[in-house]
């Protein structure tokens, strides 16, 4: 499953890779980034290490991280796209991103995003998976922005958690298209309580 790509215009989502450890390095170099994002990246084996985790995730089939390049451009790295799943048959999973400093504000975020939330309603739909999070602290204006403009709608305003979350954040929800894959039953066998014979 490692192999998966998705693409969003001029923007090819992939695999992370051990040749793109200098452009995280560079990517994780900025006080934004910092600010919002949990595992620290400040050394070449940290990022090693970050790429190492990427690749477990895929793995283990906890998380899904697609490094997002921008074909237009040489295929510079411009982002991160993560879905973080619970486990197998879980009807949740979590989005997270984050846009290298110099390509934001080009909506790389939203149009990666949306090439991901397709993927996922698709590939894990036989696993019952419905509904996907994302969620970001209240002063995170730009990732606010994103949810908003790719389909996640405001759900719920949680309270702060200090130390790690010191102000209250937003649960913005995206479902299923459809609900969801139908659930599969043996052949021949109703559901409980249907009158449907057929
Ligand atoms: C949040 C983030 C991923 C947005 O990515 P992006 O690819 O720039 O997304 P967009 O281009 O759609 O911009 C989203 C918003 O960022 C703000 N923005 C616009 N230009 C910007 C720029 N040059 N620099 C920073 N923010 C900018 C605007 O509020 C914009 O919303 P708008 O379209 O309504 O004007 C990016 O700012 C980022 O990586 N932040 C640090 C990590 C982070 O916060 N991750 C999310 C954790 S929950």
């Amino acid at each position: 499953m490692a192999d998966v790509t998705l693409t969003a215009g001029a923007l090819l989502l992939r695999a992370w890779r051990e040749e793109d450890v200098p452009a995280l390095l560079e990517a994780y170099d900025d006080p934004v980034m910092r600010q919002w994002v949990r595992m620290p990246v400040s050394t070449p084996e940290e990022a090693a290490r970050w790429v190492e985790v990427q690749r477990e995730g895929w793995e283990s089939g906890t998380r899904f991280s697609f490094a997002v390049t921008d074909t237009g451009r040489d295929g510079e790295l411009v982002g991160n796209l993560a879905l973080k799943r619970p486990g197998q048959g879980a009807e949740r999973a979590e989005v997270g991103y984050w846009t290298a400093a110099r390509a934001r504000g080009r909506g790389v975020a939203p149009r990666a995003l949306e090439a991901l939330t397709a993927w996922a309603f698709t590939a894990f739909a036989a696993e019952g998976l419905v509904r996907l999070d994302l969620l970001h602290q209240v002063d995170n204006v730009a990732s606010c922005r994103v949810a908003e403009k790719s389909g996640y709608a405001f759900a719920e305003l949680l309270g702060a958690l200090p130390p790690e979350f010191p102000l209250d954040g937003h649960l913005h929800v995206r479902r299923a298209p459809s609900g969801g894959a139908p659930i599969q039953r043996a052949p021949g066998v109703s559901p409980v309580g249907s009158s449907d014979s057929r």
